[in-house]
């Protein structure tokens, strides 16, 4: 029996396409079985609608205030309750009574080795700060904002010439990599959130 797993997405969704192409791979532990999108004409629902997911758009400009958002987003997972939630270049922040009763289940991707540059415009921060290293960190949601504990982390070099877009790019390729093995993972019993820490095979990942 496959991991049902529920995508929240807000646009292009390259993220929501690498987990449903690791899905179909005959085999796969986990299944994207809704995506959720806060933004009505996003690219990522068409990806959903090609791969045959059901879509279900919650616009956040159609609630006056975040928590009656997040409610919104609680009753369109209680209409298809996952095992897991993904959320794959979601911009909205969650609140506490959406995160709580998902604490353990709900997955981040975050473009940046966390705890470094938290929030966004990361690329063009590590550009700023001389990072000579950048990447990526898949983590379980916690309500301080991208402060979860980290599960996985991808590292690519800082090259002299990079751009924002060329370190972005570059750092994408290891998010579509590094954010199936973590939901594999999760889908195989293998990662769980105990005491505020990940834990792979019973053993604490390294912070
Ligand atoms: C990615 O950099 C991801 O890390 C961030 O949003 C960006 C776009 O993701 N959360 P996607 O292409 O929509 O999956």
């Amino acid at each position: 029996m496959t991991c049902p797993v529920t995508v929240l997405i807000s646009g292009e969704g390259s993220n929501l396409q690498a987990l449903l192409d690791d899905a179909a791979i005959p085999g796969a532990p986990y299944r994207i079985q809704q995506v959720v999108c806060n933004r009505p004409n996003a690219h990522g629902l068409d990806r959903a609608r090609e791969a045959g997911v059901p879509t279900e758009v919650v616009d956040h400009r159609d609630f006056p205030n975040r928590e009656a958002f997040d409610e919104q987003l609680l009753a369109a997972l209680a209409a298809r309750p996952p095992e897991l939630v993904v959320l794959a270049g979601f911009m909205r922040i969650l609140t506490s009574g959406f995160i709580t009763p998902w604490t353990g289940r709900l997955l981040n991707i975050h473009p940046s080795l966390l705890p470094a540059h938290k929030g966004l415009h990361t690329h063009s921060r590590a550009l700023q700060a001389g990072d000579r290293e950048h990447g990526a960190t898949v983590h379980f949601v916690v309500p301080e904002l991208d402060a979860g504990p980290t599960i996985l982390q991808a590292r690519v070099p800082i090259l002299p010439e990079d751009t924002p877009d060329a370190l972005a790019a570059r750092v994408l390729v290891e998010e579509h990599r590094i954010y199936p093995q973590a939901v594999r993972w999760f889908a195989q019993g293998r990662l769980r959130l105990r005491d505020g820490r990940a834990w792979l095979d019973g053993s604490p990942i390294a912070a």
